[in-house]
């Protein structure tokens, strides 16, 4: 059997369409391994949101050089692709920086990875290049194999990809392309294929994910709340969980699930990027302050416990001392359970890359750790409440660091490591089970199994 490593950058979108490659090549032959030696084939599935992740990128790519020459001077072969977003924009400089590299795909056309393949390996040295960055959205997904390999209790479902909205900071409307939903039906074969293989909680995915504009074979259309309803009606599926959601979309009806739909899990990934409206406008986010704060307030009247988590950027071009200090007092007002937060990298081709009025490195490094100490503050906090509380967590494996615990997620998303003190712990995974917190943490809880 030829092998394969893949190795993954980025956001969850990233984790999903890796699997799907798994599944692609899996069914070309390939074992899927977890290191490079002796492979056959290497896919760097990439991420170009931030400059600094797309140079590690380079570095990562040179490392193979060697090992490229070395199974080529063995009389072997070592197809090298590039997926994902910097795949998507950057194919050429890809091409002249790094030799050694046989196929760009971007995430619109992975599904054709196994005809690049066949392609690269009969081309091999003399080969001419493809960069391969149409969107085929309809194709891919139809021409994308259900899940065959064994999977693990939670796994992510993309259902819509792309993005309409142009937040001049962000490459994503160029790297994955227009906003599309796939067809309610494909996503329920792929939820039920999951189901068949052991899984027990699905993350819907996409950018824009409560714009989700399904239309079923009836001609209904299907919102993301009403896709939410169809999934929780399996049986077998425990947990539903979605994500990113984008503020002035959040409609009424998801709201409601949130009240209504039991197996709907109090936790929402709600980005602001900032507390000030001014800077909100120029990075052309199509709400304000106030507006969120209302979508936050009816979130947690539906449902008292979610957990509101969000993405922040610090330092977008113009922003000013002050506008930095309102979005410390949202943060304060908000109270999040969790965060991730950025200093803001300007990237070539977006409008905020031209404003000329840019923030200097030290400054945006001094205000990314001031908002970090409030949001860490602000986590363990959340996380505080738990303490000597018991929490139902679904269990996905034995813990990594002590076999003789289990690790599994509460419903706010918490990770949670807990000693068991039965025998066969493996018959655990996958179920349900009570958890009485001992410890926590800003990263995480613990506790004992009851
Ligand atoms: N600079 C810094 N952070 C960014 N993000 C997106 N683009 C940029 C950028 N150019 C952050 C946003 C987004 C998250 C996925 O990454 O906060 O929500
Ligand atoms: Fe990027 Fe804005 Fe689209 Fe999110 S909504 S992917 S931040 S352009």
């Amino acid at each position: 059997m030829k092998k394969l490593y893949i190795r993954t950058f980025g956001c969850q979108m990233n984790v999903y369409d890796s699997s799907k490659m798994k599944d692609l090549m899996a069914g070309q032959g390939y074992e899927i391994v977890d290191n490079t030696d002796d492979v056959d084939m290497v896919i760097m599935n990439t991420c170009h949101i931030r400059e600094k992740v797309k140079e590690k990128i380079f570095t990562e790519l040179g490392k193979l050089t060697k090992l490229k020459a070395k199974k080529i001077k063995e009389g072997g072969y070592m197809v090298i692709a590039v997926a994902g977003c910097v795949a998507q924009t950057e194919g050429n400089e890809i091409f002249k920086r790094m030799p050694i590299v046989d196929i760009v795909v971007g995430p619109g056309s992975y599904h054709e990875l196994p005809d690049l393949v066949d392609e690269a390996l009969r081309k091999q040295q003399f080969r001419t290049r493809d960069i391969k960055t149409e969107f085929l959205n309809d194709e891919k997904f139809d021409r994308l194999p259900v899940a065959d390999e064994v999977k693990g209790v939670t796994e992510f479902v993309t259902i819509q990809e792309g993005c309409n909205k142009f937040c001049s900071y962000c490459i994503v409307p160029y790297t994955r392309g227009r906003e599309y939903s796939r067809k309610p039906e494909n996503i329920m074969k792929e939820v039920e294929a999951l189901v068949k293989n052991g899984v027990k909680e699905v993350t819907l995915l996409g950018q824009n994910v409560d714009n989700y504009k399904g239309i079923d074979e009836a001609g209904n259309k299907i919102t993301l709340a009403g896709l939410i309803e169809k999934i929780a009606k399996i049986d077998e599926i425990k947990r539903i969980r979605y994500m990113t959601s984008y503020p002035s979309q959040v409609t009424q009806d998801l709201i409601d699930a949130h009240k209504n739909v039991e197996k709907l899990m109090p936790y929402i990934h709600l980005p602001v990027q900032s507390g000030s409206d001014k800077v909100l406008k120029s990075m052309n986010r199509k709400y304000n302050v106030k507006g969120y704060l209302e979508v936050v307030k009816k979130l947690r009247e539906a449902r008292p416990d979610i957990a509101i988590s969000s993405d922040f950027i610090v330092g977008f071009a113009g922003e000013t001392e002050e506008e930095f200090e309102e979005t410390m007092s949202l943060v304060k007002e908000v109270k999040y359970a969790q965060a991730f937060s950025f200093m803001y990298s300007p990237r070539k081709g977006t409008k905020g890359a031209e404003m000329n009025n840019q923030i200097d490195e030290n400054v945006k490094a001094d205000r990314l750790s001031r908002l970090q100490e409030v949001l860490n503050t602000q986590q363990l906090e959340f996380n505080k409440q738990y303490q000597d509380k018991v929490l139902p967590v679904l269990v996905e494996r034995i813990s990594k660091r002590n076999d003789k615990a289990l690790f599994g997620k509460s419903p706010c998303m918490q990770s949670i490591t807990f000693g068991c003190k039965k025998n066969k712990l493996k018959d655990f995974i996958g179920k349900i089970v009570n958890v009485k917190i001992t410890e926590v943490s800003i990263r995480g809880l613990k506790g004992e199994m009851i």
